[in-house]
């Protein structure tokens, strides 16, 4: 596991090589199950065109979240302290991390020609995480953050690679750059909430 915290502009996260092998391929197994139930969805407000890829949400599939390697998986993030106490002092927006308790993840499914135009998200945070059978099957579907919409003020361009995990809060706005070749790009997003009526979320004293 390499984690590299961003410290600059905006506080964001990139760690390589985050789940062992055994784990990347329970989650491959699960997506090749649920790629049939993917669909595009627009967000409310989002004007046509906005998007292209296809998605499906996970605990709509799933009765028991333990059937799911892909949702128990990215629940061990929050009890992951070596990433968290890394990370918790290198700015004041982690601290949180552990104000939320409720969550919801999507898997989409990336291929030629689609893209996600600059966007926030309406949680607190997001994670990204990114997989797909070896060889690499796509080229393209960069992400970019940025602290304005026209990527003018600052923006980083993260070259997502298999088993890499993106954290960043979720005000943050992000980008998928197209996917020019191929297909097979597949992504876990996660987003962490504070609602009322939570599934709860563990909170280990760090
Ligand atoms: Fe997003």
């Amino acid at each position: 596991m390499n984690i590299t915290t961003n410290t600059d502009t905006v506080p964001y996260i990139v760690v390589e090589d985050y789940f062992e092998e055994e784990q990347v391929q329970k989650m491959l197994t699960e997506l090749s199950m649920v790629q049939h139930k993917a669909e595009f969805n627009l967000p409310k407000k989002m004007e046509k065109g906005y998007k292209k890829n296809t998605s499906v949400s996970i605990e709509d599939v799933w009765r028991d979240r333990d059937c799911s390697p892909i949702l128990t998986n990215m629940d061990s993030i929050y009890e992951d302290t070596t990433l968290i106490t890394q990370i918790k002092d290198t700015n004041y927006i982690w601290n949180g991390w552990y104000n939320t308790n409720s969550d919801r993840t999507f898997v989409t499914f990336g291929k030629k020609g689609d893209y996600y135009k600059p966007h926030m998200d309406i949680s607190q945070f997001t994670l990204m995480y990114y997989l797909w059978e070896e060889p690499k099957p796509f080229e393209g579907g960069d992400v970019i953050l940025s602290t304005d919409k026209q990527q003018e003020d600052w923006s980083a361009k993260i070259s997502i690679k298999r088993n890499m995990l993106v954290v960043f809060p979720s005000p943050t706005w992000h980008e998928v750059r197209p996917i020019t070749k191929g297909e097979g790009r597949m992504g876990v997003i996660r987003f962490i909430y504070t609602v009322p009526d939570p599934h709860p979320l563990p909170n280990p004293k760090i």
